[in-house]
């Protein structure tokens, strides 16, 4: 029996490259090897985008497309959207009734988040409540495996403190759920800060080859290598954090003692970088246009996989009525 991973992704829009090598690229690894649930985690978007939702719609759109395009594969995986499976909120009201207020606010994500987010009001129920919900996701199907990244273990934790709890309480229903920490450095945007859709720093995965070269183009380096002449230092050069992934070894071994003795310049290198870029991107975007132009889709896959991961999560959920004995 394989071991059954669940997770998901907050309907966010198009994912930039960093989004893919830190998070897709993995899950597009592990559908070959686990029974794979991911979702569209849009309850969760609500959460913070409750007083505009008007994007929603497209953001989901546009995240399937690259989810699918880039390799996710619905024959291998269960693709579907939280919302259209009702057992979601359905355990998250019977989770909320057991999970202690004191768990949700000593959780650091809650305080920090309404500190990062000021302008908008967080102080709800429901966002207070977002470490239950995601309990429910996950053990609606009895995941054992959750891949998710260092921001997201103190709401694994929360998941896993509610397992017991649920367990201690009503009988052994769910086994509790392990992270699965995917460690991958976070890639720096263009103005070398942390890849980010809000920093405006991003390339996307979506983006032509034109536009990915001349975001290239602008993007800092080594910032001590001012004139063609001075030697550079690839370690702290920001461009040079995507040269790692993009260019090959070969070229790699040329680039770096080049750089060091200033016999090439960062426009020449970076030209390169793209280069190797668009090349490897090139296929996975060819295919993101195809799929974008049939209009049914997105749509299709995600009432497909919400009609197959509801036999799971109605079995699960009568398990849960019988053992709270309703
Ligand atoms: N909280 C996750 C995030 O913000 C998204 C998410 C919701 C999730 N439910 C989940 C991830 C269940 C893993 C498992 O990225
Ligand atoms: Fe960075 Fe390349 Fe310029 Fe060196 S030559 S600083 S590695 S862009």
């Amino acid at each position: 029996m394989k071991q059954r991973v669940v997770s998901g992704m907050r309907p966010t829009g198009r994912l930039h490259v960093g989004h893919y090598h830190g998070v897709l690229e993995n899950w597009v690894r592990m559908q070959e090897d686990f029974d794979c649930f991911f979702f569209v985690a849009d309850w969760h978007s609500l959460t913070t985008e409750y007083a505009d939702t008007s994007g929603v719609r497209d953001n989901i759109r546009e995240m399937v497309l690259d989810w699918v395009a880039f390799g996710l594969d619905p024959a291998k995986c269960v693709i579907f959207r939280q919302s259209l499976v009702p057992h979601h909120s359905e355990l998250n009201l019977v989770l909320s009734m057991i999970t202690p207020v004191s768990w949700l606010e000593r959780c650091p994500t809650y305080k920090e988040m309404q500190d990062n987010l000021e302008t908008k009001d967080l102080s709800t129920f429901g966002f207070l409540g977002y470490p239950v919900l995601m309990a429910a996701d996950i053990i609606l199907y009895k995941a054992t495996r959750v891949p998710v990244g260092h921001d997201q273990l103190p709401h694994l934790e929360v998941t896993r403190e509610i397992t017991r709890r649920f367990n201690n309480l009503y009988g052994n229903v769910f086994p509790e759920p392990e992270a699965l920490l995917t460690e991958t450095p976070k890639l720096l945007g263009l103005d070398g800060r942390k890849m980010s859709k809000s920093y405006g720093n991003s390339i996307y995965l979506s983006d032509t080859a034109e536009e990915t070269a001349k975001k290239i183009k602008s993007m800092m380096t080594d910032p001590a290598r001012i004139r063609r002449a001075d030697p550079g230092d690839p370690d702290i050069c920001v461009a040079f954090n995507l040269h790692r992934i993009y260019v090959c070894r070969e070229k790699l071994d040329e680039i770096v003692p080049a750089c060091k003795n200033a016999s090439i310049g960062c426009v020449e290198c970076k030209r390169i970088l793209s280069d190797c870029m668009n090349e490897r991107l090139a296929p996975f975007r060819a295919r993101r246009d195809d799929l974008a132009r049939q209009p049914q889709f997105v749509e299709d896959i995600l009432v497909e996989g919400s009609n197959r991961a509801s036999l799971i999560s109605d079995t699960v959920m009568a398990e849960v009525r019988a053992a709270i004995r309703f």
